[in-house]
């Protein structure tokens, strides 16, 4: 394949932040693939409405869904915390709404990640409400250590480490999403101080 010098110079850039790989590409990939073919086989003839919450679930949601091999249907959410203390006390505030009604229909709630579980227990609460026929969670990343409340996590792509890591929809004040593994922040990036770009 032909290279971008320009592409190939920033994605340099942005590797170099990151220690070393926790899970690479084709291991994110090959999961994926099984959990597509997993999720195909569970709602065969269901039409299945899938809803991720922005943002960092986008890159998992996009290739998810790629390999879905039945037909379904998507939509989003936004949610924004009120304020940390808000937000520890699991109470977020949706900024974007569904623009389809959900109510008996079977839902496929995608996570990037599920970390205290606060988030998704408010989501799933909220969702409940709207009296869907069913409702299983499919979450890539599972960081079962922070846990504070106990959630049914129907699909599971791999538990994370205890520790500080970006990439795959992940992000560190906001960068490093796009990188198409997981790696671990050098600490010196954890650590400097942000200059204005
Ligand atoms: C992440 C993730 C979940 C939430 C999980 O979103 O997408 O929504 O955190 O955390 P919890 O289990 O501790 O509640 P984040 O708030 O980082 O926003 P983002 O998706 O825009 O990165």
């Amino acid at each position: 394949m032909r290279q971008n010098n320009l592409t190939s110079s920033k994605d340099s850039d942005l590797k170099l932040d990151i220690d070393s790989i926790v899970i690479s590409e084709a291991e994110i990939q090959e999961r994926i693939k099984e959990l597509g073919k997993r999720i195909s086989f569970d709602y065969q003839g269901k039409n299945p409405l899938f809803i991720g919450v922005l943002k960092g679930v986008l890159f998992f949601l996009a290739d998810l869904l790629r390999c879905v091999t039945i037909p379904l249907e998507v939509d989003f959410l936004a949610v924004s915390s009120y304020s940390a203390e808000a937000r520890n006390k699991g109470v977020v505030r949706l900024v974007k709404d569904l623009d389809i009604p959900i109510d008996g229909r079977h839902v496929v709630f995608v996570e990037d990640v599920v970390d205290t579980g606060l988030t998704l227990n408010y989501i799933l609460q909220n969702l409940k409400m709207r009296q869907p026929a069913s409702i299983k969670v499919c979450t890539l990343f599972d960081k079962r250590k922070h846990r504070l409340i106990t959630l049914p996590l129907e699909y599971v792509g791999f538990e994370l480490p205890d520790r500080f890591v970006v990439g795959y929809g992940l992000d560190f004040r906001e960068k490093y999403r796009n990188l198409p593994f997981i790696g671990l922040l050098k600490s010196s990036v954890l650590t400097r101080e942000t200059s204005p770009e």
